[in-house]
């Protein structure tokens, strides 16, 4: 990476009030807000200090930077976690606008095209914030270690995976996936459609994901997801911001 990227150590409940500062301060933009944002445990308490803050949500479009392949009732479900989090306990004048990145179809890989479709509708132009964790082998969003799979035709059946790699189909803004453990289907938003963003903010908690994340700071061609995204985002002009906490927890109460 061309620059130096400097990780900010912060306590769990100071790195939730500056990430509630910096989207209260986005709030007030003329077309309103577009923030794309992880799913997993790190979004959680922030969605509740957002909820409690009374800040005017009403303006904000918030997008999972990826979801499960689960129904939104699901506890698994990135949309569910937003939902029951942020949306549902707001008067609905409150309520920010939510898209969901889940479909009716029976796999990610089907769905690529109406969701990529549904996205460019919901954000035309860039995010103003994207907001991402960093998983413990390196991934974002749903974008796992391991080569690429380049599609042949939106749309065509997905070649058996092999255990163990993860699959990927592919579109401009959104790409199907297989979660590499557990072989969880997921349906992402591609690293391109995630950069296209004012500002990035990376999240990360716990010594062994600093571990990783500096390890692919000091490879300058390493090929994780997280060092793609930060030499791809310094690329693009963007100066990521990274927050690092000790508390693995990533729970306010
Ligand atoms: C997801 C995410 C994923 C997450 C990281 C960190 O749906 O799981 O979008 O990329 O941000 O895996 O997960 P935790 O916050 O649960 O540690």
């Amino acid at each position: 990476m061309n620059e130096v990227i400097w990780l900010t150590q912060l306590s769990f409940p100071a790195l939730i009030d500056t990430l509630v500062e910096r989207i209260e301060a986005l709030l007030d933009e003329p077309h309103g807000t577009r923030i794309a944002l992880a799913g997993g445990r790190t979004p959680r308490a922030l969605l509740q200090q957002l909820r409690a803050s009374g800040a005017p949500l009403h303006t904000l479009t918030l997008v999972p930077t990826d979801e499960r392949w689960v129904s939104v009732h699901d506890a698994q479900s990135n949309e569910g976690m937003f939902r029951r989090e942020l949306v549902a306990p707001l008067e609905a004048a409150l309520q920010p606008r939510l898209v969901s990145l889940k479909t009716t179809a029976a796999t990610p890989a089907e769905a690529v095209s109406e969701v990529a479709r549904r996205l460019d509708l919901a954000v035309p132009g860039d995010f103003e914030l994207t907001l991402l964790g960093m998983g413990a082998d390196g991934h974002v969003a749903s974008l796992f270690p391991g080569p690429p799979m380049t599609l042949g035709a939106i749309g065509d059946a997905p070649p058996r995976n092999t255990r163990g790699r993860a699959r990927r189909w592919t579109s401009a803004s959104c790409i199907a996936a297989v979660q590499p453990e557990t072989g969880q289907p997921r349906l992402s938003l591609s690293l391109s459609r995630l950069l296209r963003t004012r500002a990035l903010a990376l999240l990360i908690n716990g010594a062994d994901k600093r571990r990783v994340l500096q390890a692919a700071l000091a490879d300058p061609i390493g090929e994780l997801p997280v060092a793609q995204l930060l030499r791809s985002a310094q690329a693009r002009g963007l100066n990521p911001a990274v927050y690092w906490t000790a508390d693995e927890s990533m729970e306010l109460a």
